[in-house]
């Protein structure tokens, strides 16, 4: 037989793919994982740990096999490497609640067919909604995704060396930017931009990192609120641009340009198409979700990026890859 005849495995688990989502999301909504790592590797174990049936328990466990999150060995389950770096709760890169509510946001996926026919969303529930409720659900569990960029950008910025700096961090959601980069610089400033109820999360997380008192919040619509001029030193603009068309990226890059001293400096975190279309996968195919959910929003192109911030009056752009799907980009 033909060893390179199409066989009809591929399609089967991308068919099927909704198993996975549903068995991590249940495992990380039962903290199994973090159980796992405490030593509890048997399914009578782990259900009483975990408060749920034994059956339960051990159908999520045949599951995690399956999905190659959890090893058996010698009738005892444990978390491979990946799941004990990346899911076992308390650890600064945990992905359990990004689990989590990726299964409960899955059954909006099934409006695709029809999202797919009108061009746009088929229910009022959109990111541009004022003070959605989805963003609080949003922020934290993203939040966990921004750390190892925001330590990135921080060393290219060499912002622990740099003095009194001011930052604008608009869309900021969690407020994990300015607890990283004010627990970096003790002299930096941070203010925040976003809804209300969002920023009442972020100053939450930012006094558990004691720097509160050099952060502040403007609660509003990015969209029609002044940035100020000449005021900041840094401007982030993480996971936003994806949300937004063209024509609302150019106007906010105007508005950064001219809130940013001489020299300042404007950092996108987003999720970037190559020119070509033909990659990388993960923003190739996340322009469903923000077709899904956004009216004008997608994924977009290097050259995207080049256009509109030369457009809004910055010269010097340079990319950065990141361990995360997304990529930075600086913008002088
Ligand atoms: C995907 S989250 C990104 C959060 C954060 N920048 C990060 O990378 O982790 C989008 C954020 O933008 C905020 N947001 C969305 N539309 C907004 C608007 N029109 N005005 C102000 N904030 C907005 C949301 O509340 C949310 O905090």
């Amino acid at each position: 037989m033909n060893s390179n005849q199409p066989t009809p495995e591929r399609i089967m688990q991308l068919a099927t793919g909704y198993w996975a989502t549903g068995i991590l999301g249940a495992a990380a909504s039962h903290s199994l994982f973090t159980h796992l790592e405490a030593g509890a590797g048997t399914a009578d174990k782990l259900a009483a740990q975990a408060g749920i049936s034994e059956r339960g328990a051990q159908t999520l466990l045949d599951g995690l096999v399956s999905l190659g999150l959890v090893e058996l060995r010698d009738g005892n389950y444990r978390n491979t490497a990946e799941a004990a770096t990346f899911l076992v709760e308390g650890q600064p890169a945990c992905l359990s609640s990004f689990a989590e509510f990726k299964l409960a946001e899955m059954s909006k996926l099934v409006a695709l067919p029809d999202v797919v026919r009108t061009g746009g969303p088929v229910t009022d529930a959109t990111v541009e909604v004022a003070d959605n409720p989805h963003w609080q659900k949003v922020v934290q569990a993203i939040a966990a995704q921004s750390v190892p960029v925001a330590m990135i950008a921080a060393d290219i910025l060499r912002l622990a060396e740099a003095e009194e700096i001011s930052i604008l961090d608009i869309g900021g959601g969690s407020g994990i930017y300015s607890a990283i980069w004010l627990g970096l610089n003790p002299a930096a400033r941070s203010t925040q931009l976003d809804w209300g109820p969002v920023n009442a999360m972020a100053r939450r997380l930012v006094a558990q990192r004691g720097v509160a008192d050099r952060f502040t919040c403007i609660d509003g619509d990015f969209h029609t609120t002044d940035f100020g001029t000449a005021a900041y030193d840094i401007a982030v603009y993480s996971h936003i641009a994806h949300q937004e068309g063209p024509e609302d990226n150019i106007a906010i890059f105007v508005k950064v340009r001219g809130a940013l001293k001489p020299g300042g400096a404007l950092v996108i975190n987003d999720y970037i198409v190559d020119d070509d279309r033909s990659g990388p996968p993960f923003p190739l195919i996340f322009a469903s979700e923000m077709l899904l959910k956004s009216k004008r929003g997608g994924t977009w192109r290097r050259a995207d990026y080049h256009a509109w911030l030369a457009e809004a009056g910055f010269e010097h752009v340079s990319f950065h890859p990141t361990p995360s799907p997304a990529t930075l980009v600086f913008a002088r």
